[in-house]
């Protein structure tokens, strides 16, 4: 099997594996370890990597997950293309537990996390789009041959973490347009923007965030319940929708760094 990859998935809470037969390859990266070494496989002759998000013992909370040496790691393996899995809470009625949602727009509402490869030199990547239309679209398609359900497109508001939101907050982010809530979005989607990585999250709703649902507010328990109890559809989806996408790309993800004169060499 060959060391490198094409496509990544970075699997969230309740998705530390993903693919049978995999050679584990670990890398190091100018930003340290990535959050475990990277799983490597093949699926339809299409050369795939896997990284769980958090650590495949979820030794890493949200707010300190290596993220730039996990998007690093994976481009410098090769990988061009991520599909993103991630559990989120719901801001509105219609979102509910066991939806899954296409974001199409994010709003950041994390604080002091390293967030941007490029701390000299003048690099604004353009993030007016932060997800892949190209991705979304596979993962779309994919999903409605499956008879599986998706929300395609939203806002996803990302949250510092790692306690939830108060009802006020969550009310606040559903009033300011926000469909769905998580702690792992940003900077995971800049990074890959910044490496000119198309990124697609998949997020599957698995509570309602405390400004919707009335009693006791989002519990641990209730995230990973749902999470199990979707990880089979998502897990079939996933495999699906990583074989679909494009072999070449001209998304507008991989044109992000185009015309830029970078102060660092990338992988
Ligand atoms: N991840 C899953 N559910 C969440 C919620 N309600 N808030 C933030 N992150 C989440």
């Amino acid at each position: 099997m060959r060391q490198t990859a094409e496509l990544a998935v970075i699997g969230g809470s309740g998705l530390y594996a993903l693919l049978d037969d995999v050679r584990e390859r670990p890398v190091d990266t100018p930003y340290g370890s990535p959050s475990d070494p990277v799983m490597l496989a093949e699926i339809g002759g299409r050369r795939i990597a896997f990284l769980p998000r958090h650590g495949r013992d979820h030794r890493y909370p949200p707010h300190r997950i290596p993220y730039r040496a996990n998007l690093w790691a994976l481009r410098s393996l090769g990988v061009r293309q991520i599909l993103a899995p991630c559990a989120v809470g719901g801001l509105r009625p219609e979102l509910g537990p066991g939806t899954f949602v296409l974001p199409d727009q994010l709003v950041d509402r994390t604080s002091g996390r390293a967030q941007t490869y490029y701390d000299r030199g003048a690099v604004h990547v353009p993030f007016a789009d932060p997800y892949c239309p190209v991705g979304r679209r596979t993962v779309r398609e994919t999903a409605d041959a499956q008879a599986v359900s998706v929300r395609d497109g939203g806002t996803m508001v990302v949250v510092e973490g790692p306690r939830f939101s108060t009802r006020a907050e969550s009310a606040w982010y559903a009033g300011m347009g926000g469909s769905v809530v998580n702690m792992t979005g940003h900077p995971e989607a800049v990074l890959a923007r910044e490496l000119a990585l198309c990124y697609t999250a998949i997020a599957l709703v698995t509570d309602y965030d405390a400004g919707v649902q009335a009693g006791e507010g989002v519990t641990q328990e209730d995230v990973f319940k749902v999470f199990a109890e979707n990880i089979a559809t998502l897990r079939d989806l996933l495999l699906r929708a990583i074989v679909a996408l494009p072999e070449e790309r001209d998304c507008p993800c991989s044109h992000s760094l185009d015309g830029i004169v970078l102060p660092i060499e990338l992988p």
